[in-house]
């Protein structure tokens, strides 16, 4: 029999999966700025970070100019990302897949096997003092998009950080058996 595994039981290394539509904005704006806080704030917290589109428009294209630009201001080097689209592996192997928006959402509860559904959620649940609850697409708007998109998502990672930091305390998954 195989255990079931909810979004509250977690297993360390945690992998969270970012997902955008196109994975050159908002998630591996996301995968930079969460990993960024973890590393500073949470260095013994054992991660793995990542970001995915459900569009495969822009894969293995570097984000774009404008997000790099942005992140750049705020100290977060996206150079080194390439875009890739989500693979059904993706599925088996994310604890936590987040998604920016309710269309990405969508996307990916259809094409997630039943198991993984509980594992997919809207990034902004942890951000709840943000006045919107998804990250609104920049592609096409002006130079605030992009500022909006930095806002909200360190809202969010910084939230996320606080939810697994006392998941990992209370967590006795990889424990030692008791004496
Ligand atoms: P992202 O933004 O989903 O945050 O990466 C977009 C990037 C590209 C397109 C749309 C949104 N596009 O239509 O090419």
């Amino acid at each position: 029999m195989v255990a079931s595994r909810s979004a509250t039981t977690y297993d360390f290394p945690m992998k969270i999966l970012f997902v955008c539509l196109g994975n050159i904005c908002r998630s591996p704006t996301a995968e930079v700025v969460f990993r960024e806080i973890a590393a500073r704030d949470a260095p013994d917290l054992a991660l793995e970070i990542e970001s995915a589109g459900t569009a495969a428009y822009h894969v293995g294209a570097p984000p774009d100019t404008r997000t790099r630009q942005a992140a750049l201001r705020r100290g977060y080097d996206m150079s080194a990302l390439r875009a890739r689209v989500v693979e059904p592996q993706d599925f088996r192997r994310f604890d936590l897949i987040l998604a920016m928006d309710r269309q990405n959402l969508n996307a990916l509860q259809q094409r997630a096997p039943a198991t993984a559904r509980d594992r997919i959620r809207l990034f902004l649940e942890f951000a709840p003092d943000a006045d919107v609850t998804e990250v609104p697409d920049p592609y096409y708007g002006g130079p605030n998009g992009f500022e909006e998109v930095l806002d909200l998502v360190e809202a969010a990672a910084r939230g996320l950080l606080q939810h697994l930091r006392s998941e990992s305390r209370r967590s006795t998954w990889n424990s030692p058996p008791a004496p």
